[in-house]
């Protein structure tokens, strides 16, 4: 099958100025290579600051890589111009770990799902509440959430809120950084558990970052270990934690307690 995206030698340098002035230039992505089939979800792991974020970013075209290129839907979307990233955008959403800074306060949950429609310019008031309050019931707020401002809800809610937001306008590939990092452990699962719905319902792609070993063999079809700016290990779970072949890799699993493998289905993947 083709992949949704496909990602060849990409890197991004940053340069920083040190102390003195002096220009340092920080490889947050070094030759990153990997893809994904469409419906699928590639876990990411790897120490902090070993380039999660990074990918992330430039996946969702927020960040422009330094070379590489982003193969999505058969486009080279590093190449593109801003005027023809707008069409691209849509497609690609990011799912961030702090629902709280995300999502302004004063919205209703109904506005925070309705503002990316509104940008589109594509649908009429009506229309645009209906798609809104769809979804919001499709992620487990009733209607009658629908008026209440983001600030009155938890945070697990709230993380339901960025996910139907981040869903709004049908994207492809949902990149989830760190999305579940800060909810407690069972609310975690409960929205891992709707990931997996929409993803069955809406045919969606995911990349999962998260530093949790168990949640991205519970939710990735693959797992890709990244380690400074590296993907050094990539494969099924069982593989990649059941018998790392790298030391990144063991560093992680070691660091982990207890039992991780955690297939979704029977019988493996
Ligand atoms: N805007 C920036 N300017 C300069 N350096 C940056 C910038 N953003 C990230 N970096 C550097 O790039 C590297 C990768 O950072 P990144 O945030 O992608 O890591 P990460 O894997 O997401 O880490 P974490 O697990 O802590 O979120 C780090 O060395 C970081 O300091
Ligand atoms: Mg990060």
């Amino acid at each position: 099958m083709q992949p949704l995206i496909q990602v060849e030698y990409l890197v991004k340098r940053y340069s920083s100025r040190g102390v003195l002035g002096s220009g340092e230039v920080v490889s947050a992505l070094n030759e990153v290579s990997f893809s994904v089939a469409p419906g699928k979800t590639l876990a990411l792991v790897g120490a902090s600051g070993s380039g999660k974020s990074t990918l992330a970013l430039c996946l969702a075209c927020l960040e422009r890589s330094t070379s590489g290129r982003i193969w999505f839907e058969g486009r080279d979307i590093a190449a593109l111009d801003e005027k023809q990233l707008r069409a691209v955008r849509p497609q690609i959403q990011l799912v961030f770990q702090d629902p709280a800074s995300s999502l302004n306060p004063r919205f209703t949950a109904l506005e925070i799902v309705t503002e990316p429609l509104l940008v589109q310019r594509k649908w009429g008031t009506r229309e645009m509440h209906e798609r809104a309050l769809a979804l919001l019931e499709r992620i487990g707020l009733s209607r009658g959430m629908a008026s209440r401002r983001t600030g009155e809800f938890s945070g697990g809610q709230r993380q339901r809120l960025a996910i139907a937001r981040a869903l709004s306008l049908a994207p492809k590939l949902l990149i989830l950084d760190e999305a579940l990092s800060s909810l407690d452990c069972s609310v975690q699962a409960q929205i891992a558990n709707l990931l997996l719905e929409l993803q069955s319902s809406f045919v969606l792609t995911y990349l999962f970052i998260t530093h949790d070993l168990a949640m991205a063999a519970h939710l990735g079809d693959e797992i890709a270990v990244m380690n400074r700016g590296r993907i050094v290990e990539q494969g099924v779970p069982e593989k990649v934690l059941g018998a790392p072949s790298h030391e990144a890799t063991r560093g992680l699993v070691a660091a982990t307690p207890g039992s991780i493998v955690t297939p979704r289905m029977p019988g493996g993947l």
